[in-house]
């Protein structure tokens, strides 16, 4: 039996972690969608079309190093902006979310376009100030330097994209619970995504 849980949100609000744990606690398999916009984001670093590469994508791909730094962040925020880019990568995703034995999926579109249909839906949120300090951290804890002013702007910046675009914009499905981690700790925010998911299995 396949059961669903799409989990989207803006940048840095948690979404990874609590998709995560999710996953661990009921046993599901994840995917991590944004891994599929970085992975067509760093070919097009690398000169490559971003349709073309995003029709090329190889589950082998998301594997690839490098995938976690701002530049390529940003360039996925770039070419998700693209419908094409988007419209190739749809089948995969939902191919993942019907597998035997249920998925999680977390990313900016899952509740409202690729599985409208999915049994829970969470909308995980924080301030951006609240998320640019997050990702200030982990990306020094990973070896990288960044300011906190150039990882606040980064983060509005994408928010704005992520937002505005006319294909798939960043927006809770209606009937999404949200969770708001700005005041959270990660044992809380984990807590509500595990009561809410539970609440949608019964
Ligand atoms: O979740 P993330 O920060 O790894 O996502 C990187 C970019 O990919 C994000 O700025 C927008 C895009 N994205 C998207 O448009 N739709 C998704 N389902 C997942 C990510």
């Amino acid at each position: 039996m396949s059961f669903t849980v799409a989990i989207d949100g803006p940048a840095a609000a948690g979404k990874g972690t609590v998709s995560r744990a999710v996953a661990a606690h009921f046993g599901l398999a994840h995917l991590d969608t944004g891994l599929l916009y970085r992975a067509v984001g760093k070919r097009v670093l690398l000169g490559e079309n971003p349709v073309a590469a995003a029709r090329a994508l190889r589950a082998e791909d998301l594997e690839a190093d490098g995938l976690r730094t701002q530049d390529v962040a940003q360039a996925a925020s770039k070419v998700a902006v693209m419908p094409e880019v988007r419209e190739a990568m749809v089948d995969f995703q939902r191919a993942f979310a019907r597998r035997s034995g249920g998925a999680v999926l977390d990313g900016r579109d899952i509740g409202t376009v690729i599985c409208p249909e999915a049994e829970a839906k969470l909308f995980v949120t924080a301030s951006a100030e609240c998320r640019a300090e997050r990702r200030l951290k982990e990306l020094v804890e990973n070896g990288h330097q960044a300011s906190y002013d150039s990882v606040l702007a980064d983060v509005r910046e994408r928010d704005a994209r992520d937002s505005d675009r006319v294909a798939a914009p960043l927006r809770p499905a209606a009937d999404a619970t949200c969770i708001d981690t700005s005041d959270l700790t990660i044992a809380q925010a984990v807590g509500s995504a595990i009561a809410a998911v539970t609440a949608a299995r019964t």
